[in-house]
């Protein structure tokens, strides 16, 4: 924050302790030490800089087949209005062992799952992935794994629109 900058308002601000203990440990990380009000006021305004420029999330999801449905569905439901999906091939911690009660210890193998990917706003982020989650979910191993990537850019090609107006 630039000295000239006035500061004039005093904002309450209640934390655990955990997260005192992670802005000190940030603080003492950079060049001049700041004070932790000034480590706050700087972190605050990164948080708001990558909000900027990252306004919107990629979010792409590993589902069982059969579940696909439903979780297109519920994104419907949130207003979601578009969605990639792919069949692909993978393997997760078991090494696709487990799943399949077959095939040598050691032997890798793919199993089959569908590839969701869907930009949402930011906004949107916790939403979609608590609906994909809840409908996603057997409880077995294998249900599947979400990724979440920051956007900066979407483009409508027939309009031209740009980022959040060409989600909506
Ligand atoms: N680290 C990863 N990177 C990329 N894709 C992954 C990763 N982990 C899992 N996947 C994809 O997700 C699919 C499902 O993974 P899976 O649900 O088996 O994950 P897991 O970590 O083994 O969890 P669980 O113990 O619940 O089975 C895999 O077939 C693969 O396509
Ligand atoms: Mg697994």
């Amino acid at each position: 924050m630039s000295d000239s900058e006035k500061l004039d308002q005093r904002i309450q601000l209640v934390a655990s302790k955990e997260f005192g203990q992670k802005v000190d440990a940030w603080r003492r990380g950079q060049d001049d030490l700041p004070s932790r009000s000034e480590a706050i006021r700087r972190l605050v305004y990164l948080g708001l800089v990558h909000e900027e420029e990252f306004p919107m999330r990629l979010i792409t999801a590993i589902i069982r087949p059969h579940k696909y449905e439903a979780v297109r569905e519920a994104l419907a439901e949130l207003g979601v209005t578009g969605i990639t999906a792919s069949q692909v091939t993978g393997f997760g911690r078991q090494r696709g062992q487990t799943e399949m009660y077959r095939g040598a210890e050691y032997e890798v193998k793919e199993i089959p799952k569908v590839k969701i990917e869907v930009a949402v706003p930011s906004t949107m982020l916790e939403t979609a992935l608590q609906a994909i989650t809840q409908t996603a979910e057997t409880g077995k191993i294998g249900d599947g794994k979400i990724f979440v990537t920051s956007l900066s850019g979407a483009v409508r090609i027939r309009t031209g629109e740009r980022d959040e107006k060409a989600l909506i």
